[in-house]
């Protein structure tokens, strides 16, 4: 995000009063990000259907921005699920995912009635099934499935090869479980991807409700909306960089508007659901990078220089280990507060604090010339930047909200 100069003003305040490395997280793009994608979802009746997912950007003061403008939670632990109760959420806005629920966590979702307990790790259902006992109401769940698109590895049951249908046929011999929704997450992905993925998964949901006679009303489909100011790392560039020491020439921009991609696959959802009979089925969505990525800045300030060879090292007080862990398969904008971008830059590799020689923001960047305490702004820093933060030898970054 662009700083003009009354923002830059507020944040040179905000560094004096807090120091660096300072995370500066900007309320009203938030909220304005929440608005944007209800927008995208509310041409179906879905505008309930955000449920924003805290792994991302876990801060209290950002959250209750998201959840004042119509966000609700999406949880993958008990200290996210009792952080979302704590912030006042209803229950009935709380979505809870993951692959280990522990069954403190478990008892807590069950008790307060959560809007839906996505299983996945089998074991879930083992617990879930021992909390029915004692249930006075069914327990609301959904099934985490994996389409043949996307993250694959340890999340989800398999549609194809029949398990997740298996593991469906499992829950529904609990008659005390409502089998209510059905749910995955792609990763960062693109329009094309949710198309297939949805596809594959209406296809399952169609033959679940038909061999099982199970009353299945929504369809999960998880985040992964590309993130705006910053982009995934290919693993070719990633390999370029690290073994050519270079950055990659690319720009740091997403090959796709994420509110786009959000409001497409909305489309396609409703054309598909028609298709596969299944009209009434509602799309839930839980953007993380969507809605936090550009809403949140990194200030980190240039604490110190060195030279080898033909490189030119600024150190500066947060790094990748401590401030920045996501750069490590991503870019981001970077800039130098204050002062202009477009004058005569100098090529710059900036590395943080710490004795890892990983430590480093950016490589071959180029920047306006350096100074000793100038101020470097790492935009896109409102998505896994604060839950990656390490103390590794220097405390965290501290985290103010305009
Ligand atoms: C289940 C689930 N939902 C939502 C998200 C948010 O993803 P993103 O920040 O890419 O939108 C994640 C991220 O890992 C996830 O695992």
């Amino acid at each position: 995000m662009g700083t003009d100069i009354n923002t830059s003003k507020k944040i040179l305040d905000l560094i004096r009063e807090h120091g660096t490395p300072l995370q500066i997280a900007f309320g009203v793009r938030a909220a304005e990000n929440v608005r944007r994608a209800v927008e995208a979802l509310s041409p179906h009746g879905w505008q309930g259907n955000l449920f924003y997912s805290y792994k991302t950007n876990p801060v209290p003061e950002v959250l209750r921005v998201l959840h004042q403008n119509g966000a609700g939670a999406e949880v993958i632990s008990e200290r996210e699920l009792n952080l979302a109760l704590d912030l006042g959420v209803e229950p009935g806005r709380i979505v809870f995912n993951g692959i280990y629920k522990s069954p403190a966590a478990l008892k807590t979702a069950v008790e307060k009635k959560i809007k839906c307990i996505n299983i996945d790790a089998p074991q879930e259902l083992d617990i879930l099934c021992e909390l029915s006992k004692s249930a006075k109401e069914n327990i609301t769940v959904g099934l985490r499935v994996r389409p043949a698109v996307g993250w694959q590895g340890q999340f989800g049951h398999v549609i194809k090869d029949g398990s997740a249908l298996d593991f469906a046929r499992r829950i529904a011999g609990n008659n005390k479980l409502d089998l209510k929704a059905v749910h995955f997450h792609l990763g960062s992905s693109t329009a094309k991807a949710y198309r297939r993925a949805i596809d594959e998964t209406l296809g399952f949901i169609q033959k679940v409700s038909g061999e099982l006679n199970i009353n299945i009303r929504a369809l999960d489909i998880g985040g992964g909306f590309p993130g705006k100011d910053m982009r995934l790392l290919t693993l070719w560039e990633q390999a370029w960089q690290r073994f050519f020491d270079r950055p990659w020439p690319a720009p740091v921009a997403g090959p796709d508007d994420g509110f786009r991609v959000l409001g497409e696959t909305a489309g396609y959802f409703k054309q598909a659901g028609t298709k596969y009979g299944l009209e009434s089925l509602e799309m839930w969505a839980e953007p993380g990078r969507l809605i936090t990525g550009d809403a949140q800045i990194l200030a980190v300030k240039v604490v110190g220089w060195r030279q080898s060879g033909k490189k030119q090292y600024a150190i500066v007080d947060g790094g990748r280990v401590g401030a920045a862990g996501p750069l490590v398969g991503e870019t981001r904008k970077v800039s130098v507060l204050g002062k202009n971008q477009n004058g005569d830059l100098k090529t710059y590799d900036i590395v943080g604090p710490t004795c890892m020689p990983w430590d480093r923001l950016f490589a071959g960047v180029r920047l306006p010339k350096l100074e000793m305490g100038d101020i470097l702004m790492v935009e896109g820093a409102g998505a896994y930047f604060v839950p990656m933060e390490t103390e590794f030898s220097f405390t965290r970054p501290k985290l103010a909200i305009i």
